[in-house]
């Protein structure tokens, strides 16, 4: 009973906490899962030795400079060259050619990509190599176009500048790290090759309008910490935003709930990757 009760003021609490920082700074944390939030806001109150939400709302009236402290704590912008190697596998040696034999089929040169929460861009070059190599052995003219967008400013003050430290070179297959990248000491650089297909932009994926149309999505862990409402109205953004017989890529522990199931033909189960249907013959 007393836990329950106790419970019910906690959630009333942070009910309170999400209206205010929607309120005031037009963040709308409910569109998070729930527990997400909740985890996040822990690690400030922790991290400011506060024992409450009421505590934390003082705290940031006081010190407005704590909610750029706060979106920090929520855009979590861990990532990986070719993050979860297997699906970049695939997606290279089964994805690109199939589609770019279909972009030959209809005769049409552009092929646009949208890295859709792309944190600090090593998942847009990522995608942008294995285009590169994957047109280089067709010989074709093809037009690449990655657009990575991300919520998150500083994020992608990283990924525009295109250097990062030498640790991360492992995670690039040897191949395209000697064709694609520039070793300087403890950094290196991505080649003008794979950053002039590359652009990036901010987008917050809850209110800005989506980009049109694309070849393909990769929206990986991101989606994982939004609700099950806006995963399914986020599904239809990239939906529509999908040219058709478009694949959408998504995070490994991710998966298209079955109440956007009908929209996608499922690609490859293991790697998470979906299409649009294509148009009928
Ligand atoms: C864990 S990273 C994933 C990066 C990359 N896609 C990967 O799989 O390696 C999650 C990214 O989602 C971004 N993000 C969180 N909420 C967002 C929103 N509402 N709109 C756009 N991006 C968001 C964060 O800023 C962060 O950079």
């Amino acid at each position: 009973m007393e836990s329950h009760a106790t419970e019910t003021v906690y959630r009333g609490n942070l009910d309170r906490i999400i209206a205010k920082i929607r309120d005031e700074r037009g963040l709308d944390l409910a569109q998070y899962r729930a527990r997400y939030v909740e985890r996040r806001l822990a690690s400030r109150l922790n991290a400011l030795g506060l024992h409450s939400y009421r505590q934390y709302a003082a705290y940031i009236d006081e010190h407005p400079e704590e909610y750029a402290k706060l979106i920090d704590a929520l855009t979590i912008n861990v990532t990986q060259f070719f993050r979860d190697a297997s699906v970049f596998e695939v997606f290279r040696s089964q994805i690109i050619p199939r589609l770019l034999e279909d972009k030959r089929r209809r005769h049409q040169r552009m092929i646009r990509v949208w890295s859709a929460g792309c944190s600090t861009g090593q998942e847009a070059y990522s995608i942008a190599m294995s285009f590169l190599a994957g047109i280089g052995e067709a010989g074709s003219h093809f037009l690449l176009s990655v657009l990575g967008t991300d919520i998150d400013s500083k994020a992608l003050e990283v990924a525009r500048r295109a250097e990062y430290p030498s640790e991360q070179l492992a995670h690039i297959p040897p191949a395209d790290r000697r064709r694609f990248v520039e070793e300087r000491g403890e950094t290196f650089v991505i080649r003008p090759e794979v950053t002039r297909v590359c652009r990036f932009q901010r987008l917050n994926l809850f209110t800005d309008t989506p980009i049109h149309v694309v070849d393909v999505v990769f929206c990986r862990n991101v989606f994982i910490y939004f609700n099950r409402q806006e995963q399914d109205r986020l599904l239809g953004v990239f939906w529509s935003a999908l040219a058709r017989g478009g694949y959408l890529v998504l995070g490994r522990s991710e998966r298209i709930p079955p109440t956007s199931a009908p929209k996608f033909e499922l690609v490859n189960g293991r790697e998470r990757i979906y299409r649009k249907p294509p148009s009928h013959p």
